[in-house]
């Protein structure tokens, strides 16, 4: 095990702390949200949007992140601390250690649904296409169920980041991340050579500009926030335990495009096959876990590739859940005191506690509404549309006044690499992404709101 001076755990090499990253990154955003918010939002236009936003607005808060992380070796709270010790600026990485607890909280119920699914697809249950109703309405089963496959998913969560940086993390990365990819592959080669699969080829990579609209810009925009697991700490904790010697803007443009790649590959799984079967590619947040099952039911072989396409979900999932404990676990070790196994326990089993009633939203609990959105929509909307853009924000405004552009910029460059961070990134940092940000998240929140009040507010 490497250590620093702080008796703190290191990444063992440049290679581990990427694919912990992109470990991170790659998750249910790719593989569930992003295609069917590019289903939604018009195909091949979003994806050039979504593109525009990840290197001009996600790269440059993940360089940022990686490096307030590296800087102070510290998780998120004790960061912003040692840099402006006796100001308020803490409470960006309180925000951020609450974001990482709400999001694990039905992230988790999302990832039990996957691993529920891997077993469905072997049990031959997608061959009625009805997979989700049985799971999850009008039994009792649809009760417990979900809630027990919860649990299996925080244990798996559980175990690994109590064995630690190098021995939980890095390990189960360096076997889980390259299983993704084969299983990424094999998907998109099935897909693509389904009978009919140019339809969804075409909608995917031909640009309908007719099709652009604000909202699908809003959309790529907190997408690309959510899908690098920036705004709330994840990379800057995982850069705390990085050496002084690695570069990170090229540590950092790698994640970045392991990130995109697979969730480019990701539509070429989804697409072509659900065009295949003539099913909808804009039926939104069911596409996955409502629509997919019935692709599998038609295809011939279904329940294997439905037991490979949900082996991969769920190890995308489980590598990001990780990240998002390792931030809360990372404060209690460093800040209360606690064991690493102990505050990995008990907070994954209060987490665990928290997520309950997102599960229950579709059984026990469907009445119960905010907004009009379920519970774990609600949980998904607060996180995502509030929490995480005012805490990348927040993050930029930090390192771009109070710390200071060149100050991040300068502790960036350190170490070897081909590619530094220079002017334009300060530019990024002070102007353009705080703009972006705060217009993507009160349009966002208006948006809702308007939605639901029917304010009839012009241009929504
Ligand atoms: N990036 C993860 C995904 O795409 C989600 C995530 C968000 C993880 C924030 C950590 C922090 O699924």
């Amino acid at each position: 095990m490497d250590l620093n001076e702080q008796n703190r755990e290191q990444w063992v090499s440049r290679v581990g702390f990427i694919l912990a990253a992109a470990g991170s990154a790659i998750g249910l955003g790719n593989i569930w949200r992003f295609p069917y918010i590019t289903g939604t939002g018009g195909g091949a236009v979003f994806l050039i949007v979504y593109l525009l936003a990840i290197f001009f607005i996600g790269y440059p808060i993940m360089v940022t992140e990686m490096t307030i992380g590296r800087k102070t070796q510290r998780n998120p709270i004790g960061a912003f601390k040692a840099l402006a010790p006796n100001s308020p600026w803490w409470l960006v990485g309180a925000l951020g250690v609450l974001s990482g607890f709400v999001i694990l909280s039905y992230y988790s119920v999302v990832g039990g649904w996957s691993l529920a699914y891997i077993f469905k697809a072997i049990g031959g249950s997608f061959v009625t296409g009805t997979a989700f109703d049985e799971l999850f309405i009008g039994q009792i089963s649809a009760t417990w169920g979900p809630i027990i496959w919860h649990f299996v998913f925080m244990a798996i969560t559980i175990g690994i980041i109590s064995a630690g940086v190098v021995k939980g993390i890095q390990k189960s990365v360096q076997i889980l991340m390259p299983i993704l990819f084969i299983l990424l592959f094999v998907l998109v080669v099935r897909s693509l050579t389904l009978p009919g699969a140019s339809k969804g080829v075409a909608f995917y990579l031909r640009p309908d500009f007719s099709l652009l609209t604000w909202r699908s810009v809003l959309n790529a925009v907190a997408q690309s926030f959510f899908t690098l697991s920036l705004g709330m700490g994840a990379m800057l904790t995982y850069g705390s335990y990085l050496s002084q010697k690695e570069n990170i803007p090229d540590s950092a443009l790698s994640v970045v495009g392991l990130d995109t790649l697979v969730a480019v590959l990701a539509g070429f799984a989804i697409f072509p096959a659900v065009f295949a079967f003539g099913f909808d590619p804009g039926a939104g947040a069911g596409l996955t876990f409502i629509t997919l099952p019935a692709v599998f039911a038609e295809m011939p072989l279904g329940a294997f590739f439905g037991f490979l396409f949900f082996l991969l979900l769920s190890i995308a999932a489980v590598t990001s859940a990780i990240s998002l404990l390792e931030v809360v676990v990372a404060y209690a070790v460093d800040e209360l005191k606690m064991t690493r196994v102990s505050a990995s326990i008990i907070i994954g089993l209060i987490v665990f506690v928290v997520g309950i009633p997102s599960s229950l939203g579709y059984s026990v609990l469907s009445d119960i509404t905010f907004l009009g959105m379920d519970l774990l929509d609600t949980y998904d909307w607060i996180s995502n549309c509030v929490f995480l853009p005012l805490g990348g924000l927040l993050t930029c405004i930090f390192a771009g006044y109070v710390w200071g552009s060149r100050n991040t910029a300068e502790e960036a460059n350190k170490g070897e690499g081909s590619f530094k961070v220079g002017d334009f990134y300060s530019i990024l940092l002070k102007v353009i992404v705080p703009i972006a940000i705060f217009i993507v998240m009160i349009f966002g929140i208006l948006e809702t709101l308007n939605a639901h009040f029917e304010w009839g507010l012009p241009f929504f």
